[in-house]
């Protein structure tokens, strides 16, 4: 018997900041060590990278004075390739972890951290598990052994925590990194490569006056509801980020590692960004866009040509104002109930936030510091892959259709919260078939509040169809519609406010329960997050 269940969730997001985290350690902790279950013995062949991953608590120097005491991943070699990691000095990013497509790496995982935790690798095709579902979820001081081959295509991925209910404060307080992935196809391509392939982390944080990071508190319920927006923004984990380039071309992979936050980037010039790949890796050709949309957990990369600037010039990346992804529907009434305590503004909310949903700042800086001659020129054909068909689904007539709307002051999916390990009848899909899944964003339905939800789906990389807008969708369509990268490989697809967004799936390789859900991480912790089950 689970003692947990009959605490409501909220309660335990409540206390979920470092400070305050030991009831809510110790009640999770109970469930935790009930499922937590040993790694799975090494029976496959000798991997040919075998990592550590130890998340731990450490302080970083971020701003000056103090230092900030955060968690991080700390990452070591046991076997194989040194250089396989990169670490991130005086960030509190995990390190870079470089792998092959087909290389098959182990990793050990010591928990030294004072709750639960697991990992999961976001983005890639792995075994159930392999994939750090939260109820593989290890106390203090456990170890949890991944195994498993890299079959993903070449592209920018990330690994982050999973536990039920804490992955928002872990992923928050500093637990995050990328794994980058390489192959054939790609080198051939001949991209900027070293220094000039550089991995850009976008997130927000709030600072108090000592420089400690302070999570959702005093934020309420509301504050879950919304999503945490911190006041600063950091790249790599450091404020006011300037990247000093020299008069060529770059790849730049950039990752939203944020909570909840949305941006809308775009060179302060005027530029158009060029885009070569999103989430599952190169698009067919380069794609420009005036901006580009990046929801919580995507992943683009850019060719940025520096070759035009002069030496000494800076340029900077900034996020575009934007708006209509939140409304309140029928919840101003109750809001302005007393319920929040102000932060209503207009049809939305903003909770009060220095940096609201959709406001106008700079993300990064770029200088140019150098003059360098290396004319390096955007290949017109990135990559080929075949695309999905609506006809090759086994329900191309009746998709399967997921709702995205709030009960009871709580966001789900279809009507339903996360439970560990419940899967309804119309989860559960068959190995081997294509399918087509319709995300909808019903505003007008919306008894209470609406938001826009990006949406992430375990285990595979689907391709976009669709994405149809209503007229509850006009003003977020209209200032971030044009930033939308859907014809790329997709695993998290943000649905705006009266918007719904068909994809194709196809499930492969693998059976066992898989998640799908939003990865807003407070609407994730407060339960909008189902599982998934493939079977034969
Ligand atoms: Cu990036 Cu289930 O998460
Ligand atoms: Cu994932
Ligand atoms: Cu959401």
């Amino acid at each position: 018997m689970n003692p947990c269940t009959k605490i409501p969730r909220q309660d335990f997001l409540r206390y979920a900041g470092v400070g305050s985290a030991s009831l809510l350690t110790a009640a999770v902790a109970l469930r935790s060590s009930a499922q937590a279950a040993p790694g799975p013995r090494p029976e496959r062949s000798a991997p040919n990278l075998e990592i550590e991953l130890r998340p731990s608590p450490t302080e970083v120097s971020l701003l000056s004075g103090r230092p900030t005491r955060v968690w991080s991943y700390r990452g070591k070699v046991l076997a194989g390739d040194p250089s396989s990691l990169q670490a991130l000095p005086g960030s509190y990013l995990g390190p870079i972890i470089r792998v092959r497509r087909g290389q098959s790496i182990r990793v050990h995982l010591i928990n030294g951290i004072e709750q639960p935790t697991i990992i999961h690798w976001h983005g890639l095709h792995v075994p159930a598990r392999m994939d750090g579902h939260p109820r593989y979820a290890i106390a203090p001081g456990q170890r949890f052994v991944y195994d498993f081959e890299v079959t993903n295509r070449a592209g920018t991925y990330w690994y982050h925590p999973h536990p039920d209910m804490l992955t928002g404060p872990q992923a928050y307080y500093g637990m995050a990194g990328l794994f980058l992935v390489s192959d054939d196809e790609e080198r051939a391509l001949n991209l900027p490569s070293g220094e000039y392939d550089v991995p850009l982390v976008i997130q927000d944080r709030t600072f108090d006056a000592g420089n400690q990071l302070i999570y959702l508190e005093g934020a309420g319920m509301i504050g879950q509801m919304i999503g945490f927006l911190g006041d600063r923004i950091l790249v790599n984990g450091h404020p006011d980020f300037v990247l000093p380039v020299a008069t060529r071309a770059y790849r730049l992979r950039l990752l939203n590692g944020s909570n909840s936050r949305i941006y809308k980037l775009a060179w302060s010039d005027g530029t158009p960004m060029t885009i070569i790949a999103t989430d599952g890796g190169l698009l067919e050709h380069p794609v420009r866009r005036a901006y580009v949309t990046l929801a919580p957990a995507e992943r683009v990369e850019l060719w940025a040509d520096f070759s035009r600037h002069q030496v000494g010039s800076e340029l900077v990346l900034q996020s575009l104002p934007f708006s209509g992804t939140m409304s309140t529907g029928g919840m101003g009434g109750m809001m302005g109930g007393g319920m929040m305590g102000g932060g209503m503004m207009g049809g939305g909310f903003s909770g009060g936030q220095a940096l609201p949903d959709g406001a106008e700042f700079p993300v990064l800086t770029v200088r140019v510091a150098r003059r360098e001659t290396e004319a390096r020129t955007l290949p017109a054909r990135l990559s080929t892959f075949s695309r999905y068909r609506l006809e090759d689904a086994v329900n191309r007539d009746h998709p399967r259709r997921f709702y995205l709307a709030m009960q009871a002051m709580r966001w789900g999916i279809n009507g339903r919260e996360f439970q560990m390990t419940a899967v309804a009848s119309d989860e559960i899909v068959k190995l081997g078939t294509q399918e087509v899944w319709e995300l909808v964003n019903d505003a007008s339905r919306a008894m209470m509040a609406a938001m826009a939800h990006p949406i992430h789906i375990h285990n595979l990389q689907f391709q976009v169809l669709a994405r149809e807008s209503t007229r509850d969708a006009e003003e977020a369509s209209r200032t971030l519609g044009g930033g939308f990268l859907d014809g790329g490989w997709k695993d998290t697809v943000l649905v705006l406010p009266g918007q719904r967004v068909r994809l194709l799936l196809k499930f492969q390789d693998y059976t066992g329960l898989y998640l799908y859900h939003c990865h807003n991480l407070e609407h994730e912790d407060m339960g909008m997050m189902r599982n998934y089950l493939v079977q034969r």
